[in-house]
């Protein structure tokens, strides 16, 4: 497997690639590779010739006051992981490769960053699609993967895509998760023994949300507070928000009708952690 730092490089190695044509499949990541991952890297093998997966801890999407510096980073182990999932190859560069002295040029979507994560993280989607656009165009692939575990992420990403005109089909994957529902990502890797055994509570209010639903409620209000109390009966956690929205406008809904997200952000100890599931409701009145 080939492990390229810099943007030269590996431009160069795709464009030998694309020459034999070969079909590029791009995974980006910020690594610390988990199960999560690794699924995505296996169903782009799947799709396509070559799979590149990035690795790279984005400072432009961390606020001041979060964990950039804490973020764990393991490049050695990244590689052995993601060559078991037959990636071809890594593109693991440093910040100063991506973001040189001068640097000054974002890209921003709208509105549907205005919603959910954005709204508690300002700027954190901005450092997204940039960080993403600037990968579309060093690694120039057909189709890119994305978990929906970050379900804003990759709506703001098809968005984007689409608005931009950019040639490359957006695959969004199911979640990953621990055999008692916590959503797996590398954040959980901050967790003592007591936030992990309450961070289950973020999928089993999603499962109450969703049962509540299957009974036949309708009302976003009600179903929010039944998962607020639920949140609350764990000591240790602080909901940042809970969010039942329309998945086309990310707007907060008060009837459950047609295709809703249910987004969680919640707080266990230090770590936020985020969860959601997505569900369609099609009453005949
Ligand atoms: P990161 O958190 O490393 O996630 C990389 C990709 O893996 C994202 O598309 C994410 O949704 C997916 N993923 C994470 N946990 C998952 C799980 N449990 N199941 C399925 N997919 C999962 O998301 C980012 O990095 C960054 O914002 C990035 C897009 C790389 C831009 O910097």
């Amino acid at each position: 497997m080939k492990v390229f730092k810099k943007i030269d490089e590996i431009r160069k190695y795709i464009k030998e690639q694309q020459k034999e044509g070969k079909t590029i499949g791009l995974v980006p990541t910020m690594g610390y590779l988990h199960e999560g991952h690794l699924s995505l890297i296996k169903k782009s093998s799947e799709e396509n010739n070559i799979t590149v997966v990035s690795i790279f801890v984005n400072p432009t999407q961390f606020g001041e006051n979060e964990d950039l510096d804490q973020y764990p980073r393991d490049l050695e182990r990244d590689v052995k992981l993601a060559e078991k999932a037959n990636a071809t190859a890594i593109f693991a560069s440093e910040a100063e490769e991506i973001y040189p002295k001068g640097y000054q040029t974002y890209v921003n979507v709208k509105h549907l960053t205005k919603h959910l994560c954005g709204l508690r993280r300002p700027g954190h989607f901005k450092g997204v699609t940039t960080i993403v656009t600037k990968l579309f165009n060093i690694i120039n692939p057909d189709k890119a993967y994305f978990g929906q575990k970050d379900a804003q992420q990759a709506i703001v990403i098809k968005r984007m895509v689409k608005d931009l005109n950019l040639d490359i089909e957006i695959v969004v994957c199911p979640i990953v998760r621990e055999s008692d529902g916590l959503a797996k990502s590398s954040r959980n890797t901050y967790l003592s023994k007591e936030e992990r055994n309450q961070s289950t509570v973020l999928f089993l209010s999603l499962m109450i949300a969703k049962q509540m639903i299957e009974d036949g409620e309708r009302h976003a209000v009600v179903i929010k507070k039944s998962i607020e109390k639920n949140i609350k009966n764990e000591s240790l956690a602080e909901i940042d928000y809970v969010s039942i929205s329309n998945i086309e406008t990310l707007k907060e809904i008060e009837v459950i009708k047609g295709e809703v997200l249910i987004a969680l952000a919640v707080k266990i100890g230090n770590t936020r952690l985020i969860d959601n599931i997505q569900l369609e409701v099609n009453d005949v009145n």
